[in-house]
């Protein structure tokens, strides 16, 4: 922040100028705004201020649709809309099915290795299975949306049985005096008695971060798979009325005022 010499806080103009800055983004007159969770991922509690952003930029208004820096989604998207046009990365998620597809495993498996990581892939790392699993419990079987939400706690905890040991991966990226926390610990109590136990432990088994690099990964190999097993709404994802289609609508128009 520019503050000058002798002054801690900045007057409300320089404020005003450092939110334009930030904020205000040639979008033919449209000004976008970054919710209070881009900040916080800043280390910033703040939040936008409507009234200081509309005095720095007269006659504008704010972006209340898409944000023409995205690339454009359809009228009825799909999740194959999303999966081109709003996930960041989609490598992992494809050598996961992949892997499970050349294993033999049945099409529900292999369904919920390709969207086990779409919390990461699209929307925020903490918690990513609980917030994937929401996205997708409209749509798809029971059984999938909650091996999806347990394949976090259960990526934790080793089970000699089928041969998964603790990441490697973990510990470098955690330390190795990493302990998951007690929410964790308690869910994969729950997850390991479960009837689906073994669909969830068949995700972290598929869940690999290193993959042959000669090894072709396609998502058109899955369209099929995700036909058959995704119940794309017609209204289009985001536009069905279900209880997730507000998180689709967010990821297609992140920038929204509101
Ligand atoms: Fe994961
Ligand atoms: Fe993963």
């Amino acid at each position: 922040m520019n503050t000058k010499p002798g002054r801690s806080r900045p007057t409300l103009s320089e404020r005003a100028d450092e939110l334009e800055e930030k904020m205000m983004h040639d979008l033919s007159e449209r000004i976008a705004t970054r919710s209070t969770l881009f900040y916080l991922g800043d280390g910033k509690v703040e939040m936008a201020q409507g009234q200081a952003l509309l005095a720095a930029n007269p006659g504008r208004h704010f972006l209340m649709g898409a944000d023409p820096r995205l690339p454009p989604m359809p009228e009825k998207p799909t999740l194959i809309d999303f999966f081109k046009a709003r996930f960041a990365t989609t490598a992992h998620l494809l050598q996961s099915a992949t892997h499970a597809l050349k294993g033999g495993q049945p099409e529900k498996v292999v369904l919920a290795c390709l969207l086990h990581d779409i919390g990461v892939a699209s929307f925020i790392r903490c918690d990513h299975g609980y917030w994937g699993a929401q996205m997708i419990e409209p749509y798809v079987d029971e059984e999938v949306s909650w091996a999806v939400r347990m394949h976090q706690a259960l990526r934790f905890f080793p089970d000699a049985s089928v041969g998964y040991e603790y990441p490697e991966l973990y510990i470098k990226f955690f330390g190795d005096d990493y302990k998951p926390e007690p929410y964790i610990v308690a869910e994969y109590e729950r997850a390991r008695n479960h009837k689906w136990y073994m669909t969830s432990r068949l995700i972290t088994m598929n869940d690999i971060y290193s993959f042959d690099p000669n090894a072709k990964v396609d998502l058109n190999d899955f369209v099929d798979i995700i036909g058959r097993n995704f119940k794309q709404p017609k209204e289009g994802l985001g536009f069905d009325n279900s209880p997730s289609s507000h998180m689709w609508r967010t990821l297609m128009w992140p920038t929204r005022f509101l």
